[in-house]
C-alpha cells in the first residue's frame, strides 16, 4: 500500500452499505454511454454499470491499487463481461483514455481522500481531460454526520463542499440525492 495514498486506501468496499443500481439510476446513467468508476475498488459499481450501458456501451474501471484490479479483471473473465476492463492507474497522475472519450464519470467514496491529500487539482484536470463535453461527473459520498459510517467526521464532505470542487473545475450541479441511509450523490454537468 502506498503511503501517499493512506487514507483513501482504506480498502474497503461500501457495497454491503450501498445499491449499485440505486446509485447509477441517481446518476443518470444511459445505454450506449462510456463509463469511468474513478476508484473502483472492488468493481461492484462497475459492474452494475456494465449492464446498464450495455453492448453498445464500456465500462473502465481504474484504481490504483493492483489487488483491486486483479479482483475486478477476475471477474470480468468468470463474467464473460465483454464491455468493461480494469485498468491499474493512479488518477492523480494520469487517466489511461483518450481526450473527450468518456460520457460518464463516477468517483464513489473516493473524493474526500483526494481533498484531505491536497491533490484535486491533477485528479480534476485528468478528468477534465477526458470527458466529453456535456459529460455527467457523479460523486458520492457518505453524508457529513458525526457517529455515522465512514471516514472521520473532518474528512467526510458536505453536498456544499462537493458543489463548490464542481463548480471550480467545470461542472454545474443537476442535482443531488440522497443515496440510502449514509450517502448521498452529487450529479454535475460538463460546461461546453
Ligand atoms: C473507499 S474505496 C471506494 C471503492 C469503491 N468506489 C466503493 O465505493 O466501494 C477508495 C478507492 O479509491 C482508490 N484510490 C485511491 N487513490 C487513488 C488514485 N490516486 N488513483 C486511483 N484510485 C485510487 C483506492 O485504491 C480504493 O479502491
Amino acid at each position: 500500500m502506498d503511503k501517499k495514498h493512506s487514507h483513501v486506501h482504506s480498502g474497503k468496499s461500501t457495497q454491503n452499505i450501498i445499491n449499485a443500481e440505486e446509485v447509477l439510476k441517481n446518476a443518470g446513467i444511459k445505454s450506449g454511454d462510456v463509463f469511468l468508476d474513478a476508484g473502483c475498488g472492488d468493481g461492484y459499481i462497475s459492474i452494475e454499470a456494465s449492464k446498464m450501458v450495455g453492448k453498445q456501451g464500456r465500462v473502465y474501471a481504474v484504481d490504483v491499487y493492483p489487488e483491486s484490479i486483479e479482483t475486478v479483471k477476475t471477474k470480468i473473465r468468470d463474467n464473460d463481461f465483454n464491455n468493461m476492463e480494469a485498468v491499474l492507474a493512479d488518477i492523480t497522475e494520469n487517466i489511461p483514455l483518450n481526450d473527450d472519450s468518456v460520457d460518464h464519470v463516477m468517483m464513489a467514496n473516493v473524493l474526500h481522500g483526494f481533498v484531505a491529500e491536497n491533490e484535486v487539482e491533477p485528479v480534476m484536470d485528468n478528468i477534465n481531460r477526458i470527458i466529453k463535453s456535456g459529460g455527467i461527473f457523479s460523486v458520492v459520498e457518505f453524508r457529513k454526520i458525526e457517529n455515522n459510517p465512514g471516514p472521520p467526521f473532518d474528512v467526510k464532505l458536505s453536498s456544499e463542499q462537493v458543489i463548490e470542487i464542481l463548480a471550480q473545475y467545470g461542472f454545474d450541479t443537476i442535482n443531488t440525492q440522497k443515496i440510502g441511509t449514509f450517502h448521498y450523490i452529487v450529479n454535475g454537468l460538463r460546461k461546453p
